[in-house]
């Protein structure tokens, strides 16, 4: 079969970024990314170090003395005349303090930004360039990674005795870049293969372009982490040499305070008033750069945040008035399909709670998976599919949360069913891949690169059935493979040494080994060309006759599922919108939309017809309006479709098994017939 529109390919974004691409603007998305990253942690740390940037820039202004101006009040405590109390020699500690604030300022920022630039610089051109250049900026990198920093920076000063700010900026730099470089080369290698990044270098690229337009941009929160610990690093280190008397920034600093306290023996007479404000501000500046930097971590880094996110989903839960709208009430499911289906699914909803409104990526879901069937579900691209998909295998990871239904396992016709929602996690371990496994879109992504097939196929049968031999798993390994057409001379081979199909099979053949009852297949064939696709469905279609698995098998391509699957689900907005036997959607489609995604590929065997799109997009998922998501698609769009969402029941056509269909133009209450498109007989000649 030919299939030559995709409406995946015609919305290629990848789910979060689809999410962040939905915002209206670039300017609205800045400040939707700037409002995230706004956590209590990071504000507390935000307003503290603006306080002293700021004191930092008007602090020398505002001292009331000359800092080194010696007066007769020595050694004075805290006084209306001297806020802060004076120094052995009578000078005024405030004074000091706000000049030393600039100084010690300065350094660290500045440190910290050249710090940064070598780490960015040496990092991504390791990454980047590759080979020796690699191996030889790593040996450097990591002889800096393993002196400690201090004796280092010790020894630095002290050949650089009266060099001021910047020698210290320099001595910082030196020491401080290699964490960061480290950190930098190791991003830097996951995007040397990324497709853009290679596309940059095949159209000839140089390297400064490819390290500053192409990698940096993305290393951007890695890049601002690691300055604000380097700021960290250079506020302790100047402080340090100060304190040791190597830090000679020519002026006042914090360092050199605690300097001139220890030398006149400050601890020893109780003026606590000379060393603790110093101290005090190294210490408040550490802390606001750590919340800073923890609080942006949390945003920026995936794991922290969706454990962010589930922790604040926890105190919204308790809070009704905080949470999502609530959902339209669930549609009833009008068929009464077998009596025990395999899987019974009942108004399932799941949602993205993100930090700005939830993504209502499945609404209402209800079907049955029938033993032996072939379920296909399909829809365009952000539909909900994959949500879908993960929530059935319990497998969905926060931010998303399954906030409403059931979802019922019948293992047989005597056993009681089995609740999928609220299985212990030991017990859903066991369930999962011995009674319903997952076969993922991109077969590479979910193969191990650095594991050989055989490994890879017998680690279920490690956990699954501890008791075999290991004999007996290389024999199971090398029968499923056998099964899905590779020869099992290729056991020992590594995913990189198998073809885009080859890989897809061995997929498959994981999910088969320990024959499950159930597979989930997301868009398993949508990366292969049209041959190998035909090639792997006509093996599925033997695989489950000889083994008599059901089969969830997700798709855009509504054509594939036409030959493929027994029934079609047809996904919209996060709802099914028409559930029939396949050949009955082909021949009679109920739902406009349905209509519309088979008009998106060409009739191969009936006369030739114009291949359409469906105007429009699909809407947001985190502001749905109210009535039906199609309508402002919808060419047969009535006044009841702008206030109401049509319930998912009974179609009015007179097909071979009762189909279901969320549309009102199959609503007697609401319209007489149907409109000449949607007629028995049409859509072969539409
Ligand atoms: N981690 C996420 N956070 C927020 N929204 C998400 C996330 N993953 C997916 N989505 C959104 O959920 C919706 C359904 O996505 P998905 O299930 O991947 O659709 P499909 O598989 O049909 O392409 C889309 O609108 C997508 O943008
Ligand atoms: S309910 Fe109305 S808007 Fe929605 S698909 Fe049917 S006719 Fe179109
Ligand atoms: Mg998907």
């Amino acid at each position: 079969m030919t299939t030559v529109f995709q409406p995946e390919a015609a919305v290629p974004q990848e789910p979060a970024a689809a999410v962040a691409q939905e915002t209206s603007s670039p300017g609205a998305r800045l400040w939707l990314n700037a409002k995230g990253l706004l956590t209590p942690s990071v504000i507390i740390g935000l307003v503290i170090l603006g306080v002293f940037v700021l004191l930092a820039i008007i602090g020398p202004y505002l001292a009331p003395d000359d800092p080194s101006q010696t007066t007769a009040a020595l050694l004075q405590g805290p006084s209306l005349h001297h806020l802060l109390g004076t120094t052995q020699t009578g000078q005024d500690v405030l004074s000091e303090l706000l000049a030393g604030t600039r100084a010690s300022m300065v350094v660290a920022l500045t440190a910290g930004a050249v710090a940064t630039a070598l780490a960015v610089l040496l990092g991504t051109a390791s990454g980047l360039i590759g080979g020796l250049v690699d191996e030889l900026l790593s040996v450097v990198t990591n002889v800096f990674l393993v002196i400690p920093a201090l004796p280092l920076a010790i020894v630095l000063a002290a050949y650089l005795p009266n060099g001021g700010e910047v020698a210290l900026v320099i001595v910082i730099s030196v020491t401080g870049w290699s964490w960061g470089a480290r950190v930098i080369r190791v991003q830097a290698l996951s995007l040397r293969n990324r497709d853009y990044v290679l596309a940059a270098r095949a159209s000839g690229e140089s390297m400064l372009r490819l390290i500053f337009v192409e990698t940096v941009p993305d290393l951007l929160p890695v890049i601002a982490i690691q300055f604000l610990s380097l700021v960290l690093f250079a506020i302790l280190t100047e402080a340090g040499l100060a304190f040791l008397g190597l830090g000679g920034t020519g002026g006042w600093s914090w360092g050199n305070m605690l300097f001139w306290a220890t030398e006149d023996s400050a601890w020893s007479q109780g003026a606590w008033w000379w060393f603790v404000p110093p101290g005090l501000c190294i210490a408040l500046v550490g802390t606001s750069l750590a919340l800073i930097n923890f609080g942006a971590d949390e945003v920026l880094n995936p794991r922290l945040r969706s454990a962010r996110i589930a922790r604040s989903n926890k105190h919204r839960a308790a809070d009704p008035g905080d949470d999502p709208q609530p959902l339209p009430a669930p549609a009833p499911l009008a068929v009464d399909a077998l009596a025990k289906p395999l899987l019974e699914i009942r108004d399932l909803s799941v949602a993205y709670r993100t930090t700005d409104s939830p993504v209502r990526a499945v609404r209402n879901v209800s079907f049955d998976l029938r033993r032996g069937e072939v379920l296909g579900i399909a829809g365009e691209s952000g539909c909900g599919k994959t949500t879908l998909a993960y929530a059935i295998c319990q497998i969905q990871r926060p931010p998303a949360v399954i906030d409403g239904g059931s979802l019922w396992f019948h293992p047989d016709e005597s056993s009681p069913p089995v609740d999928l929602l609220t299985m212990s996690p030991k017990d859903r371990s066991a369930f999962r891949w011995e009674e319903m496994a997952v076969v993922f879109q991109s077969a590479m992504n979910s193969l191990s690169p650095v594991i050989d097939i055989q490994t890879q196929l017998t680690d279920s049968l490690v956990a699954h059935r501890p008791g075999w031999s290991k004999a007996k798993r290389v024999a199971r390994a090398a029968e499923v493979l056998t099964l899905v057409g590779i020869s099992t001379s290729r056991l020992r081979s590594y995913p990189h040494e198998l073809s885009g199909g080859m890989r897809q099979r061995v997929a498959i053949a994981m999910a088969l080994i320990l024959e499950p009852a159930i597979v989930i297949m997301d868009e398993p064939t949508t990366a292969l060309d049209v041959v190998v696709q035909r090639e792997i469905i006509e093996q599925l279609t033997e695989l489950r006759h000889a083994l008599n698995f059901s089969v969830i098998f997700i798709t855009h391509d509504l054509s594939l599922l036409f030959e493929f699957a027994d029934r079609i689900a047809v996904m919209y907005a996060g709802s099914i919108v028409e559930l029939a036997q396949s050949a009955d959607l082909y021949l009679q489609p109920g739902h406009p939309y349905t209509l519309g995604l088979g008009n998106c590929f060409p009739n191969v065997i009936g006369p030739l017809r114009p291949v359409a799109g469906i105007a429009g997009s699909p809407p947001d998922l985190r502001h749905l309006a109210p009535g039906c998501p199609f309508e402002p698609r919808c060419a047969f769009s009535m006044p009841t479709c702008l206030t109401q969402e049509p319930p998912l029941a009974p179609g009015r056509l007179p097909l071979h098994d009762q189909s279901l269909v969320a549309c009102f133009l199959h609503d007697p209450q609401v319209t007489d017939s149907l409109p000449a498109a949607l007629r028995p007989g049409q859509a072969e000649n539409a």
